[in-house]
């Protein structure tokens, strides 16, 4: 059967025009006004509401082993709440131990998602260990559509590789066409801020930020970008939180260096006071990086504005109260990570878009085109055009609301936004043409979500 959607009005990253769009079997086959349809066509009528691409997250944890815990969500309980937050596909972090075998490791988080997830989703393989195996091993997960990897130069002892492994990785990475996504803290650094830190008695969740300064991070976004210009290779920084990580993401990529930036959603409306506070409260907001002096949030979304932080993910990776009170004896302990999948279509609208601080086309251009450009999904996703796949967020912009723990489905006992106003939520998201929300609840199918497999890029 298909779906036509009438009256609504188009926002692309590019384009916003009043159109009806019709979709068989899973694409999008027609765009125009007043179309028709056949008999027993699927109608939504979205008059007054806005329609844009499915959103992409090109940065999620959903199964992770880490800080001896697992993060919070599965398959199910994440996909839902991402589609009901306008999510229609992510990326996930597939992160071995540096023990692990990355093949296995690789096979074990697909099969986390298959026959679960209710969007579609992708994979960044992440290489935390260089050892004989690596290249061809690297050509299996590449040839199965997985052209993009995931370095840590943060987590010491956990994810992080050394120089050396980070050269042979980007090396490897050119020579394969993949894209390399990278964590840029300075492993060694932050564990010895740590354990001073905690000598002299500083243990609760408000030194973690200085157990990780600014300047931290942009020693790892430089070097990352020196080994990037030395080996020819493509990257890309997660979670870039700071001005002057900003700065030098910048200088290189005036230099030539082939390099993106991502910040995430956290780090544009939370600052360092969240962790000041008290007990297991401050503790909720430990996350790497950490959330920062107020003043970044000014240079993140004049970023954001200009392109030259090309997309905002969430870095959503949640872990309980019970999890985060770990770390109740020091800080180092406490699991790293923040929820925030299904709030950031929501969240980015209200602060950046209603608030002057985005347009309509850069908020598209970076909750979903952007990331569907460089991580090999465009045009299939990340706009709205014949031949697209129907992944359609028709969006209310007139619905108000708050952000709550009691209300949201994502697996987590608290929200970092608890009482936040929203100004705006999806009212119906479609994955390749089936209706899987339905104003604020999931109304679809569990297992309709695709592993989307991703072409190397042309190596050299
Ligand atoms: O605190 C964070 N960001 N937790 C998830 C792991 C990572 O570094 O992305
Ligand atoms: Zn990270
Ligand atoms: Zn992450």
């Amino acid at each position: 059967m298909g779906l036509l959607v009438q009256n609504g009005e188009i926002v692309t990253s590019e384009s916003r025009y009043f159109a009806d769009i019709y979709v068989e079997d899973e694409t999008i086959t027609k765009i125009g006004p007043a179309l028709q349809a056949p008999a027993g066509t699927e109608i939504i009528d979205a008059r007054g509401k806005l329609i844009f691409p499915g959103f992409i997250d090109p940065h999620v944890h959903i199964h992770l082993p880490f800080m001896g815990t697992f993060a919070k969500d599965n398959y199910a309980t994440a996909s839902k709440a991402a589609l009901i937050g306008g999510t229609t596909s992510f990326i996930e972090m597939c992160c071995p131990a540096r023990k692990d075998d990355l093949l296995a490791s690789y096979y074990l988080w697909k099969s986390k998602a298959e026959g679960l997830s209710a969007c579609d989703y992708a994979f960044h393989m992440a290489v935390t260990r260089c050892d004989d195996n690596l290249e061809a091993q690297l050509r299996l997960v590449i040839d199965d559509g997985t052209a993009s990897l995931k370095i840590f130069l943060s987590y010491k002892g956990a994810f992080a590789i050394d120089d050396g492994e980070m050269y042979r990785t980007l090396q490897l990475a050119k020579k394969l066409g993949a894209m390399v996504t990278a964590h840029c803290e300075n492993a060694e650094l932050i564990s010895r801020l740590q354990q001073e830190l905690v000598s002299q008695g500083r243990t609760g969740p408000q030194w973690h930020e200085p157990s990780r300064p600014e300047f931290v991070e942009a020693e790892g976004t430089g070097r990352f970008a020196a080994f990037l210009e030395a080996t020819g290779a493509s990257g890309y920084v997660v979670h870039l939180s700071c001005a002057p990580a900003l700065r030098i993401a910048l200088d290189a990529r005036k230099r030539g260096v082939n390099l993106a930036v991502e910040s995430v959603l956290p780090h544009f409306l939370l600052d360092k006071t969240y962790a000041d506070r008290e007990g297991v409260e401050g503790m909720q907001y430990v996350m790497s990086p950490p959330l920062r002096e107020k003043e970044n949030q000014r240079t993140l979304w004049e970023g954001l504005a200009s392109g030259d932080i090309d997309t905002v993910g969430t870095d959503h990776c949640p872990f309980d109260l019970a999890q985060k009170m770990m770390g109740r004896e020091a800080f180092p302990l406490i699991p790293n990570g923040l929820p925030g999948l299904e709030d950031r279509v929501n969240l980015m609208y209200t602060y950046g878009v209603k608030r002057g601080a985005l347009s309509l086309h850069r908020f598209v251009d970076a909750l979903s085109t952007r990331a569907s450009r460089l991580f090999g999904l465009y045009p299939r996703k990340g706009t709205i055009a014949v031949g697209s796949d129907a992944d359609l967020v028709i969006f209310d912009t007139e619905y108000r609301g708050t952000i709550s723990a009691r209300t949201h489905s994502m697996n987590c006992d608290y929200s970092a936004f608890e009482g936040v106003a929203i100004e705006g939520r999806p009212a119906v998201v479609t994955v390749r043409g089936k209706v899987q929300v339905r104003d604020g609840n999931f109304v679809g199918e569990y297992g309709r979500g695709r592993f989307l497999r991703r072409d190397a890029m042309q190596a050299g």
